[in-house]
C-alpha cells in the first residue's frame, strides 16, 4: 500500500527521503515522488517505477534542502501515471501533499472545486485535498484552521501530510484510520506511514492517532485534536526493531531470509508471555461464541485455528475471512473475536473487528507490528515478536501466528479438561522441538527442493491437496505459489476432489498431496486414497510425507520425504516446506520476489 514519509532538520534531506521510500518499498507500489521545500517554493519530482530509477531520471539528489515528504504509490483511483503520481500540488503551488488512504467522496469535491476554478492534473481522489487547503487558507491566512476544515470535508479514511511555502520549516499531517507516526531524532523529526520509513535515524515514535494532527519541524512537534483543537500530550514509544534486523543479510532475497528465520520466529513466539495467553484463553472461554478472522494468508492461519481449537480444546471456533465477516457473522456482545494479522493495518481485518465491537463483541488479536491500528483497536492485543517481515510475501508472520494459536488451543484444551496435563506438557515439548526440526530441514532438504522446483517450473496448473488440518495448509501452500510465482495454483480438501475435480486430471495439471505421518490412521490412509484415486487417472502427484519405511514406496510420482516428526507439528514443518518450493519456482522463473506484481504488504484499503 502507499507509503508516506517526511524529514526536517538535516541539509540532505532529499537523501534523507530517499533511504525513507526505499524502506518502504516492501509495501508494494507503483510509482513514487517527492516534493521539496526549496526556500519559499516547492519542487515536486515524480514518476513511475522504482525509487531508486525515479531518484535517477528525476535528478533529485542535486536539490538541497532542509524539509521535504515523499510517497510511493500502489495504484487505487487512476492509472498508474506520472500525473496521477504524489505529490500534488494546488493551483498556486504553495501546498504539496501526499496521502494514503481513500477519499470517498472526492467526486463531488472535486466538481465543486473545479466550478471554483480549481484545475486538476490528475483522477486521483487525493488531488482535492491541496486544493481544498489552498482555498481556505486564501479565506483564513491560518494554516491549522486550513486543515481542520480541509479533513472536516474529507470522507473515507487518510494520512496525509502537506509542505506549504506558507511555512516552510514545518510538515503537517493528520490521519483518520490510515497509520501514522512521527519520528522524533535530536536534529531531525520525521513523519511515516509506518517505522520503517524512521528506522536509520532514530528509535523514538509518536504515534498518531484518529483525528489528531501534528506539526513538526526540526526542534520539535505538536500533536493536536482535530476536532478540538486542543493539545495533546503523546508518549514516545521506543521501536526495539534496529535497522540491521530489517536488512538482507546475505540472503538473495528478504522471502528467503525470512523463511530462515522461522527457528528463531517460533522461539520468540513460544516465548510470548503465559500470562498474554492465557488472557486470550480466558476471553474465548468465557465467550458464548467465539470467531477467528483474518484475510489472505492470515485467513489461512486462523481456518488452521479452527481445527486445532477442535482438536485440542474440543471448541468450535469458526474462522471467516475478515472481508466477508459482517455479512456472515452474529456476533453479539456475549462472542469474542480474535483476529490474525501481520501489519496491523489491513482494512478488511480492522473492518471486520470494528464491527464486532459495535455489536459489543469483545476482541483480541494477534499482530507483528506494535503500536499498530489493530494492536491498539482490540482488548487483548497479542504481539508475536516475529520482528520485521520486509519481503510482501508473508512467511515467517504467519507461521508464528500459528504457534500462538495452537498454544491458545491447547492452554484451552487444559481448561475444557479436554487434554490432561500430561498430554498438554507432551504437545508443548513437540512444539519446542520445532526451530531444531525446521533447521535441521532448511539445511539438509532445501537443495532437493531446490531441484524439484526448477524441474517443475513449467507446470501451468498445480492442486494442492489435504485433509483436516492439512487442508489449510493446502490453501496457505496454493496462495504462496500464486502470488510469488504467478503459476494457478488451488488448495483443495482432498474429499472435495471425487466430487467434479478429478475431471480435470490430465498431463497439464500436478498435484501436490500434503501427507500426515501414518501414526494419524484415519486422516493418513484418506489422504492416501486420494492420491490413488489421481494416480488412477495418470494424475502427477508430488508426495510431501514422512518417513515411514517402505509403506509409502511407489506411491508418488516424485516425493519429499521428512524425518518423521510429533503429528501436531507435522503440518507446520510441511507448510514451510510448501514455502521454499514457491520460492525456488519462482526464482527459477525470474519473479520479483521480494515485491510481486499486484500485492501489497499492508492493504490499507478495502
Ligand atoms: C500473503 C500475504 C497477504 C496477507 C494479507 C493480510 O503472503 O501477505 O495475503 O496475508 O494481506 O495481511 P495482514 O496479515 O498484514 O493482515
Amino acid at each position: 500500500m502507499c507509503g508516506i514519509t517526511g524529514a526536517v532538520g538535516l541539509k540532505d534531506i532529499a537523501n534523507v527521503l530517499f533511504e525513507g521510500i526505499r524502506n518502504l518499498e516492501y509495501r508494494g507500489y507503483d510509482s513514487c515522488g517527492v516534493a521539496l521545500m526549496n526556500r519559499n517554493s516547492i519542487i515536486v519530482k515524480k514518476n513511475v517505477g522504482g525509487v531508486g530509477d525515479v531518484y535517477q531520471k528525476e535528478n533529485i539528489l542535486r536539490h538541497s534542502t532542509h524539509l521535504g515528504i515523499a510517497h510511493t504509490r500502489w495504484a487505487t483511483h487512476g492509472q498508474v501515471t506520472r500525473n496521477n503520481t504524489h505529490p500534488f500540488l494546488s493551483c498556486d503551488k504553495n501546498f504539496a501533499v501526499i496521502h494514503n488512504g481513500i477519499i470517498s467522496n472526492y467526486q463531488e469535491l472535486k466538481v465543486r472545486l473545479q466550478k471554483e476554478g480549481h484545475r486538476f492534473q490528475s483522477e486521483t481522489d487525493t488531488e482535492v485535498i491541496p486544493h481544498l487547503l489552498e482555498k481556505f487558507y486564501a479565506k483564513t491566512g491560518d494554516l491549522e484552521a486550513s486543515l481542520i476544515q480541509t479533513v472536516k470535508l474529507l470522507e473515507g479514511t487518510f494520512a496525509i501530510a502537506f509542505i506549504t511555502s506558507h511555512q516552510p520549516d514545518q510538515i503537517y499531517c493528520a490521519k483518520r484510520e490510515s497509520p501514522l507516526l512521527l519520528g522524533i531524532g535530536d536534529e531531525v523529526k520525521f513523519i511515516g506511514s509506518d517505522f520503517n520509513a524512521f528506522i536509520d535515524h532514530t528509535k523514538n515514535a509518536v504515534i498518531i492517532d484518529d483525528d489528531e494532527y501534528a506539526i513538526v519541524s526540526k526542534d520539535g512537534y505538536i500533536v493536536k485534536n482535530l476536532l478540538t483543537r486542543e493539545e495533546i500530550n503523546k508518549p514516545i514509544t521506543r521501536m526495539e526493531w534496529d535497522s540491521e534486523t530489517s536488512k538482507k543479510g546475505g540472503y538473495p532475497h528478504y522471502m528467503l531470509k525470512e523463511i530462515y528465520e522461522q527457528p528463531q520466529t517460533v522461539v520468540n513466539a513460544l516465548e510470548v508471555e503465559e500470562k498474554t495467553v492465557d488472557r486470550l484463553v480466558n476471553m474465548i472461554h468465557k465467550s458464548k461464541s467465539a470467531h477467528l478472522v483474518g484475510v489472505g494468508t492470515t485467513y489461512y492461519v486462523t481456518l488452521y485455528g479452527t481445527y486445532i481449537f477442535s482438536a485440542l480444546a474440543g471448541r468450535y471456533i469458526p474462522a471467516i475471512s475478515s472481508d466477508e465477516f459482517a455479512s456472515l457473522s452474529p456476533v453479539d456482545k456475549d462472542s469474542f473475536v480474535l483476529a490474525a494479522s501481520q501489519s496491523g493495518e489491513t482494512y478488511d481485518t480492522i473492518s471486520a473487528i470494528k464491527y464486532a465491537q459495535s455489536r459489543g463483541a469483545k476482541t483480541g488479536a494477534i499482530v507483528n507490528v506494535m503500536g499498530s491500528t489493530l494492536s491498539r483497536l482490540v482488548d487483548c492485543p497479542v504481539l508475536q515478536g516475529s520482528g520485521p517481515e520486509i519481503c510482501v510475501i508473508s512467511t515467517k508472520a504467519a507461521l508464528a501466528q500459528m504457534i500462538l494459536l495452537t498454544r491458545t488451543a491447547l492452554k484451552l484444551g487444559l481448561k475444557n479438561k479436554k487434554i490432561a496435563r500430561k498430554t498438554y506438557d507432551g504437545f508443548m515439548k513437540s512444539l519446542r522441538s520445532l526451530p531444531d526440526i525446521i533447521e535441521g530441514i532448511l539445511n539438509e532438504r532445501s537443495g532437493f527442493i531446490h531441484r524439484v522446483a526448477h524441474n517443475h517450473r513449467n507446470v501451468k496448473n498445480w492442486l494442492y491437496l489435504g485433509r483436516g488440518v492439512y487442508y489449510p495448509i493446502a490453501l496457505e501452500s496454493a496462495l504462496k505459489m500464486k502470488e510469488v510465482a504467478y503459476v494457478h495454483a488451488e488448495g483443495m480438501p482432498c474429499g472435495f476432489l471425487k466430487h467434479g475435480t478429478l475431471a480435470m486430471i490430465d498431463s497439464d495439471i500436478n498435484s501436490i498431496v500434503f501427507i500426515p505421518p501414518n501414526s494419524e490412521k484415519v486422516l493418513y490412509e484418506s489422504t492416501l486414497a486420494s492420491v490413488e484415486e489421481i494416480r488412477a487417472r495418470n494424475g502427477f502427484v508430488l508426495g510431501i510425507h514422512f518417513d515411514e519405511g517402505n509403506r509409502n514406496q511407489g506411491l508418488f510420482s516424485e516425493e519429499l520425504i521428512l524425518p518423521p516428526v510429533p503429528p501436531v507439528i507435522a503440518p507446520l514443518i510441511q507448510m514451510v516446506i510448501a514455502q521454499l518450493f514457491a520460492y525456488f519456482t519462482a526464482t527459477s522463473l525470474k519473479r520479483n520476489v521480494d515485491k510481486p506484481r499486484s500485492l501489497a504488504k499492508s492493504v490499507t484499503v478495502g
